[in-house]
Order: C-alpha cells, then sequence, then structure tokens
C-alpha cells in the first residue's frame, strides 16, 4: 500500500501474522514479517522501514539502537508487557519505546496454575503412562490444593488475578510486593507478609515481579535455602529471577519439591523454535530436563487467542497513536522510570 507506514516486525511467527493481519485492518500498516530476531546482526533488516515491532528475545541493545537511529526509525513497539531486553538509557532520546501494558493476566494467571496442577498431579507424566498401556497409578501422589499456603511475589495485574484464583480453591495466600496494594490487602483473602515469612510459610512460591537489577536472581541459594522442604516453584516472570544452577542444587537435594517453568534465564537460543532435529547444547537446560518433577514450557503464559488479540490492537494501536502525534500512553522510558512522567502534564517522553 503506497504511503502506509512501513513495519519491520522481527521474531514472526504465523500465528503473529494471523492475528496483526487482522487487526491491520484497520490500520493500514504495511508489514513486512522478519523471522529473525532482532540482534546487532540483523539490525540492518529494518533499513527503509519507519518502525520496528520487536518481542521477548529481541535484544535491544546501544548498537541495535545505534543501527535504528541511523535510519531514522524513531519508535520500537515491543508487543508485550515486559521491557528487561530494552536498554532504555541508550535509546532515551533517540527512539520511543511502546509496549503491551495488560493483554490478559488471566493467560498468566491460569497456565502458572495449570504449571501448579500438573505438577502436584503429575499429568505430564500419567499422560504417556497410559499412552503406554500402563495403568498403574503409583508414584503419582499429589495434595489437595486446598488448605495448603500459597506465596505470590510481585502482586501486579498478573499476580492479583492469581491470587483470586488461589483463593478460590480454599488456599491461604500470602503475597510480598514492594508496593502492596491495599485492595488486595483490605479484602479477606491475600495477605502481605516479609519475603522471609513468605519462604518460610509458603508450599507454593510463585513469581509475578518484573526482571531488573533488584530481582535478578532474587530465587537463589540463599532464598531456596529459607524455603519449605518440597516446596513448589512456579516461574511464568522471567528466567533470570532464578538462579537456575542453585534451583538444580535444590532439586538434587530434594529441598525443591517440583518446579514449573514457563521462562529459563537462557531461553532465548530455544523457546518458540522447533529444534526437534537438533540438540540441546546447554547442559544446564539439559541437566533440568531430566527431572521428573520439573515442567518446563516454552515461554507461552501470553498464548490465548484472547491475549494474541488483545495484543495485536494494542501495538497496532500503540503505533497509530505515535504517527498521528498522540501522547504515547504505554510509552516506557528511562526517564519514566526515574523521575515524574512527562505524560503526565499532557506530553511525550522526548
Ligand atoms: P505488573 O507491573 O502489573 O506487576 C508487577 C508487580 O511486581 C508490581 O506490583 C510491582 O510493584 C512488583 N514488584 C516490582 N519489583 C518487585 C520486587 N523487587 N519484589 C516484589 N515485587 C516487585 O506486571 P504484570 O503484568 O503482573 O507482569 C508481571 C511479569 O510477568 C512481567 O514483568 C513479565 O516479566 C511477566 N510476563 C510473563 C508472560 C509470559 O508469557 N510468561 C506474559 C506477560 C508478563
Amino acid at each position: 500500500m503506497s504511503g502506509a507506514k512501513k513495519i519491520a516486525f522481527f521474531d514472526a511467527k504465523k500465528y503473529d501474522r494471523e492475528y496483526f493481519d487482522a487487526a491491520n485492518k484497520t490500520h493500514g500498516f504495511s508489514i513486512k514479517y522478519f523471522e529473525d530476531r532482532l540482534v546487532p546482526d540483523t539490525a540492518m533488516l529494518a533499513r527503509g522501514y519507519d518502525a520496528v515491532c520487536a518481542f521477548v528475545n529481541d535484544r535491544i541493545n546501544a548498537s541495535v539502537s545505534e543501527t535504528l537511529s541511523s535510519y531514522g526509525i524513531k519508535i520500537i513497539a515491543l508487543r508485550c508487557a515486559g521491557y528487561n531486553n530494552v536498554d532504555l538509557k541508550a535509546v532515551y532520546g533517540n527512539i520511543n519505546v511502546v509496549r503491551v501494558p495488560e493483554y490478559s493476566p488471566y493467560a498468566v494467571a491460569e497456565h502458572a496454575l495449570a504449571l501448579m496442577m500438573a505438577l502436584n498431579r503429575k499429568t505430564h507424566r500419567a499422560y504417556y503412562r497410559v499412552r503406554d498401556n500402563n495403568f498403574s497409578i503409583s508414584g503419582l501422589l499429589g495434595f489437595d490444593m486446598r488448605g495448603k499456603t500459597a506465596g505470590i511475589i510481585g502482586t501486579g495485574r498478573i499476580g492479583r488475578v492469581l491470587a483470586g484464583i488461589l483463593e478460590g480453591l480454599g488456599m491461604e495466600v500470602l503475597a510480598y510486593d514492594l508496593h502492596p496494594d491495599k485492595d488486595l490487602a483490605s479484602g479477606a483473602g491475600a495477605k502481605y507478609v516479609a519475603l522471609e515469612e513468605l519462604y518460610a510459610r509458603a508450599d507454593i512460591i510463585s513469581l509475578h515481579c518484573p526482571l531488573n537489577k533488584d530481582t535478578e536472581h532474587m530465587i537463589n541459594a540463599g532464598a531456596i535455602a529459607a524455603m519449605k522442604k518440597g516446596v513448589m516453584i512456579i516461574n511464568t516472570g522471567r528466567g533470570k529471577l532464578i538462579d537456575t544452577k542453585a534451583l538444580i542444587s535444590g532439586l538434587k537435594q530434594g529441598k525443591v519439591g517440583y518446579a514449573g517453568l514457563d521462562v529459563y534465564e537462557e531461553e532465548s537460543e530455544y523457546f518458540f523454535e522447533d529444534l526437534s532435529s537438533s540438540f540441546i547444547a546447554d547442559d544446564v537446560l539439559a541437566r533440568l530436563m531430566t527431572f521428573p518433577n520439573v515442567l518446563i514450557t516454552s515461554h507461552q503464559g501470553f498464548f490465548t487467542s484472547e491475549a494474541l488479540r488483545n495484543i495485536a490492537d494494542t501495538t497496532l494501536g500503540n503505533l497509530s497513536e505515535f504517527f498521528s502525534g498522540g501522547i504515547l500512553k504505554n510509552e516506557i522510558c528511562y526517564r519514566c522510570e526515574k523521575e515524574p512522567c512527562l505524560k503526565k502534564q499532557g506530553k511525550r517522553c522526548f
């Protein structure tokens, strides 16, 4: 379409095309889908485009920022909520970064529940047994979730939804957040406690805080030592929240009873790709995959049709807002993180 703004869409999968092409009927952008991830070596693909659309494992560092800026690109639209893969300081002043802050907290919270349920009742193992005509239930013993204690770290959009779900199952819900949510605290269900108390009392711990300098490897050897023996750890947040080697050590000692991981700290080489004809060169990931009480999914927490529809609508809406000179309500920038946001004064961040 002549005159239409051109978008270089990185790390594109078939399902992205389907939902973005549908949403684009009301926006009329010209979208070029690249299967490559956006990294320093591939940034040159964006030459001649007006905007870039990126995902969780694209790496927007100083080098990528410099290349995109040299092509006159002024907007990167992340089609995800987390932005730990963007060097906000490097892009600030050159490229606006917008994201999709909320598309379906239910999708991720429900996936966290699915991991808990499967690990508890060992559904992932039962499935293979029955397919092999092995109808024995020995070794598949689970526990009632009712009456057990859950610990939710990070009670933002997703953590809050999960708190409600787990309360509905009759669990006691403990919560920890740097900024406790007054509504959640005043309700009958979740109770905010110190991290130490959460570690000491929770049977199931689920991570829903962002990845940043303070939270990187927050689940480390010390944290695991402070947890209950046999604890279940669920991570649908970001891989680097957990020191994987410490987790493996905890699993080997039986201190960690179960781990449900939708994210992994070195996932970018593997997740979202079909490597069934290849091999796993990452020995840490390969070791993790040997435990019967570890369930790994490939960053699919967000992957529901409702979420994909919302992601496509919001991402293209963000781009339309940029090109029409709007204030970019979903912008995230270095300045916003440090100082009062200029958007409160009805201005763009720079
Ligand atoms: P949110 O921004 O609504 O909530 C995050 C919460 O974490 C906030 O309440 C914040 O105060 C809290 N927090 C920040 N630092 C903390 C710390 N040091 N300790 C404890 N709490 C802290 O974010 P939302 O939408 O709930 O998403 C949470 C995370 O889930 C995202 O940052 C993203 O990394 C991940 N995510 C994963 C997806 C998946 O497909 N697996 C999809 C979407 C998000």
